[in-house]
């Protein structure tokens, strides 16, 4: 299982630091067999001798250049940061980044050589007007994505399920993981509100490879209850 935490515009360099220690203790006494990742905000970003995977939550498609308040390839490579988060529905829709930009950041690090969390996921509206909207919309999402690169990774995150304590059924879940597992033979994350007290049953299902967590995994307890629930 792969399980992701994606801090957002929360925490801190010192209290990054912090939790990746009480992480990395706790990785330490077993599941050596997942694969656990943090998205810390970028001034946190660093270093870690550490089986935990550090990645970055956004950069620009650029090695370094005239991007006023962005970051790119070479203050990733500072950190031996490997592991990037394209697409996620935040930077979609309240940062207003278009399809077309993110295909050119997803091909950019592609070509780095990155392992791409590539996020997708459908607003309330599309949801409501029925599965075949929905699944067409999640399709464009794809377009332009080299779906065979061999580091990507799929989130799928229902943008209404964000941040909302609402997740969709099991059912609802394993329907669309199992069609989109049909377009993209690569593992595909579920995200959207999952917490210790839905974790275990939503990677039970048999197309969910992992999660990404964003609000429980601001508090360290909550996201090893997640990590457990991976048994
Ligand atoms: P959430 O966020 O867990 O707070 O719903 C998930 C995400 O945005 O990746």
């Amino acid at each position: 299982m792969i399980v992701a935490a994606n801090f957002k515009t929360n925490m801190t360099r010192r209290s990054t630091q912090e939790y990746m220690r009480a992480l990395e203790a706790f990785i330490a006494t077993g599941h050596s067999e997942d694969t656990v990742m943090v998205f810390p905000p970028a001034t946190a970003l660093d270093r870690w001798e550490s089986s935990v995977i550090v990645g970055a939550q956004n950069a620009y498609a650029t090695h370094h250049g005239a991007y006023t308040g962005e970051i790119g390839l070479e203050q990733l490579e500072e950190f031996d940061i490997r592991t990037i988060l394209i697409g996620h529905s935040e930077r979609r829709h309240v940062l207003g980044e278009s399809q077309e930009e993110i295909v050119h950041k997803c091909h950019f690090y592609q070509e780095a050589g990155f392992t791409i969390v590539y996020c997708i996921g459908e607003p309330l509206e599309i949801r409501e007007s029925g599965s075949d909207a929905l699944m067409e919309y999640l399709e464009a999402q794809l377009e332009g994505i080299d779906l065979g690169y061999r580091n990507l990774i799929i989130a799928y995150e229902p943008v209404w399920a964000i941040g909302t304590g609402l997740t969709p059924s099991s059912d609802d879940i394993l329907l669309i993981h199992n069609a989109l597992k049909k377009m993209v033979q690569r593992p595909l994350l579920y995200g959207g509100s999952v917490k210790p007290n839905n974790a275990r049953e939503i990677m039970a299902l048999a197309s969910v490879d992992g999660v990404l967590v964003g609000g429980a995994s601001l508090n360290i307890d909550d996201f090893k209850s997640i990590i457990q629930a991976t048994e």
